[in-house]
């Protein structure tokens, strides 16, 4: 099948752009003598999981236990879940995780005594012991516990438990992956997390405290880890290199970025025309995500998308113009990959306009 023949809206990605990205972000982060853990939100398949850890990559990280669940279902052995959990339902699913893959590396996100405690609690009565790695504190003001002496205590209580333990920290400035200009970004991310690595050096190394593994960075700020001891990076975006992460800059533009390419797109359908300036599209809400702004339309800089709502897209085209067909098909680079991939069931995989892949997008929706 070729792509003008699959049925619209679709979720497309360019296999030679995805494999392209994959290589570079790989060879980047050799080069920088990081090690790379990449971010499974952003895709969702087990599949792709495993091309990131054949071409190089430790292990992975998913965003919530249930991704997380699909992912070990999925074969993938090293799994770091970096949003914390709560709740007896959460936990027991945790144990249960543990206690299907055995073979699987899990460790959990925490910053709270309490997560430590019943967590702890969970697995000493099914006899186990559940790694787990406190997130910190680095601008964000998410989750994370504050730099200093909460996350020694956390930390000692951590050690001190029996049930689980202590894999390391995770420092992850999610703020900061769209500052635009490189040296800027870069500058802020490293003063971000240099309290954390003064305190590593300074407290946690002299009292035995010292995190094995020093996780975070994303597409944006990867870059500005490379004299600072992160273990390990996990970028996610760069797979796909949605429109707003193209718009960031590298170290040879400010205004746009021409290490990754946009892999990611939606097919979609001209389905209306009712004046000469304005055509409707079948992509909506529940297929183009607008929180990181409009989609770019490729090839149609003279055309702009407006949202119409759910299940329509507005097109406002400049005058004059060529007029669309009804029926004619457009694609779109998605604003934000992760959230728009959440919308579909099934991404295609194109090559030379042929159609050779067909994922099923298996934690879709597996925010749980
Ligand atoms: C904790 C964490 N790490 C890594 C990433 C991946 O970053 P990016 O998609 O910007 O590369 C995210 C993305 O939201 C995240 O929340």
């Amino acid at each position: 099948m070729n792509l003008a023949q699959l049925d619209t809206p679709a979720l497309v990605v360019d296999l030679d752009k995805l494999e392209s990205n994959l290589k570079t972000m790989q060879t980047r982060i050799n080069t920088l003598g990081l090690t790379l853990r990449p971010h499974t939100k952003a895709h969702k398949i087990p599949a792709i999981a495993q091309m990131q850890i054949e071409a190089g990559a430790k292990g992975i990280c998913t965003s919530k236990l249930g991704e997380a669940e699909v992912m070990a279902k999925g074969g993938i052995k090293d799994i770091l879940i970096t949003t914390p959990i709560a709740g007896d339902k959460k936990i027991q699913r945790l144990v249960t995780l543990h206690q299907h893959y055995p073979d699987c590396r899990l460790i959990q996100i925490v910053d709270h005594i309490e997560h430590v405690k019943q967590i702890a609690i969970a697995a000493s009565k099914a006899g186990l012991i559940i790694e787990l790695m406190i997130e910190v504190e680095s601008g964000q003001q998410r989750c994370g516990v504050a730099v200093g002496d909460e996350l020694i205590t956390l930390i000692q209580l951590i050690q001190q438990t029996e049930g689980v333990s202590y894999a390391g920290v995770q420092a992850y400035s999610g703020h900061l992956q769209h500052i635009k200009g490189y040296d800027a970004r870069n500058k802020q991310a490293k003063a971000a997390v240099q309290d954390l690595f003064t305190l590593i050096e300074s407290t946690l190394k002299p009292k035995g405290l010292a995190p094995e593994i020093i996780s975070g960075g994303g597409t944006g700020t990867y870059a500005a880890y490379q004299d600072l001891n992160y273990t390990e990076i996990q970028a996610g975006s760069y797979l796909f290199m949605d429109a707003s992460y193209r718009a960031i800059g590298d170290e040879h533009h400010d205004e746009k970025n021409t290490q990754f390419q946009a892999a990611l797109s939606v097919l979609s359908t001209v389905i209306s025309h009712p004046t000469s300036t304005r055509a409707v599209v079948d992509a909506g809400m529940k297929c183009l995500s607008i929180d990181s702004g409009m989609p770019i339309i490729e090839g149609r800089e003279d055309i702009t998308y407006q949202t119409g709502g759910d299940e329509h897209g507005i097109l406002h085209l400049e005058e004059p113009n060529t007029q669309l067909e009804i029926g004619q098909q457009l694609t779109f680079i998605p604003s934000h990959c992760d959230t728009t991939l959440n919308n579909f069931d099934t991404l295609y995989g194109v090559r030379d306009g042929e159609v050779v892949e067909q994922w099923e997008i298996l934690g879709r929706g597996r925010s749980d």
